[in-house]
């Protein structure tokens, strides 16, 4: 009669270890992860004791956060309904992973998160977690206590003496807020409005494109199949170059975005993120892919990409058929080598020159000078009376276009 519980060591969360010890009469151990997220989770080890919690779990995930998750996802250009770069659906299928690894480790039987009853998140949390481990139970309070408003979790607070240093600190943000080294999403408030700009003071990791620097930034990204390895020829970790690429991009104004996206539970929801060092990425690696792919796998993989996307936002990323795609576009990435040179400027992301050892690029077929006997104009003729036939045969018999 053990839960574990995803536990950040706020308000929420903590309310949530009282209220699973006494509604379900069980142990809570409590798991917290930096992933990127830009708070200390030590802190929630003291928390976690004063709650009565006896076994803590606080693990350092950066480094398995994009290495085996975030880069893997780039690889395919993953974009959610055009514009989502994913960073909250990214990091749920590892903490799903980390729950039921703890979950093994200490013989608990179920599992307990914070996300609400209305969104994506308890989707991916839970799809994760019965994908591990089929026989685990789920609790996920948000959908079966009463404290749904934030008067009434204080309220419980007190009743129950759970510190009140939880909230009175900070000052408590009007938004819901989600980070990770990929990203920072706001949602709620006066973003409920979809026509209502946010604020300028909401954004917390970029510079607003005005405000950017006037001159440009350069920066060379080397990619090794498919993942970039350094960063001004300098050897980096996954979660290194994602660090610095947020901040670069952050201090240039890049990666700001204001979506209303579909939630797999069928609402539409309004939010705002920031994924500086995720833009980039996106960028620079269709740059690289432009030179050392093939064009019909280029292609191929395009018109698998919204699909795989799909897959991530809706919390299948633990799926057969994910890891199917995955596999496919991996080995789609062994010729993905070479720099890219982008200059960072006001919000933009330019690129402004790729080269590879495994460049498909033929200068000597490409140019518009001489090119010696390299391409044959006159095979041109023949390609494209062929590709007209079927069209001329249709005209011929009468079928209108116009
Ligand atoms: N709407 C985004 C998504 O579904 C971000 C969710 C943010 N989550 C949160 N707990 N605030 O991926
Ligand atoms: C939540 O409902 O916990 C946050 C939003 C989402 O999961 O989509």
């Amino acid at each position: 009669n053990k839960v574990v519980l995803a536990y950040s060591g706020g308000l929420d969360t903590s309310v949530i270890v009282k209220w699973l010890q006494e509604t379900y009469n069980c142990e809570v151990v409590t798991f917290t992860a930096d992933i990127g997220q830009g708070e200390e989770v030590e802190p929630a080890r003291a928390k976690a004791e004063a709650l009565g919690v006896k076994e803590i779990y606080i693990d350092d995930l950066r480094e398995e956060f994009v290495r085996d998750f975030v880069f893997p996802m780039f690889r395919a250009n993953t974009i959610y309904e055009g514009e989502y770069l994913l960073g909250t659906s990214i990091a749920r299928p590892l903490i799903s992973k980390r729950l039921i690894e703890i979950a093994n480790e200490t013989g608990a039987d179920a599992i307990s998160h914070g996300a609400t009853g209305k969104g994506n998140d308890q989707v991916r949390f839970e799809l994760g977690a019965y994908a591990l481990k089929p026989g685990i139970q789920v609790i996920a309070p948000w959908r079966e206590w009463d404290l749904t408003s934030r008067e009434t979790l204080m309220a419980y607070c007190e009743e129950h003496n759970i510190p009140v240093d939880f909230s009175s600190k900070k000052k408590k943000s009007p938004y819901s807020m989600d980070a990770n080294l990929l990203h920072i999403s706001y949602e709620g408030g006066v973003l409920e409005d979809p026509w209502t700009e946010a604020e300028e003071d909401m954004w917390r990791w970029s510079v607003s494109p005005e405000a950017a620097p006037d001159v440009a930034t350069y920066i060379d990204l080397t990619f090794e199949k498919g993942d970039i390895v350094a960063i001004d020829g300098e050897r980096l970790s996954p979660a290194e170059v994602l660090a610095k690429l947020n901040k670069l991009g952050g201090d240039n104004g890049i990666g700001r975005l204001d979506i209303v996206e579909n939630r797999y539970v069928g609402m539409k929801s309004r939010g705002c993120y920031e994924t500086p060092g995720g833009t980039i990425i996106l960028k620079a690696h269709r740059a690289i892919e432009s030179i050392t792919l093939d064009r019909e796998v280029a292609h191929l993989k395009d018109s698998l990409m919204p699909k795989y996307a799909e897959l991530i936002y809706n919390g299948y990323w633990w799926s057969p058929e994910r890891q199917l795609l995955q596999n496919v576009i991996d080995e789609s990435q062994e010729p993905v080598n070479g720099d890219v040179r982008l200059k960072l400027y006001k919000g933009g992301v330019h690129v402004v020159g790729r080269r590879s050892d495994d460049s498909l690029f033929d200068e000597n077929i490409a140019t518009f000078e001489d090119d010696a006997g390299a391409y044959d104009q006159k095979d041109a003729e023949g390609f494209i009376k062929l590709n007209a036939l079927r069209m001329r045969i249709a005209a011929n018999k009468g079928r209108k276009l116009l």
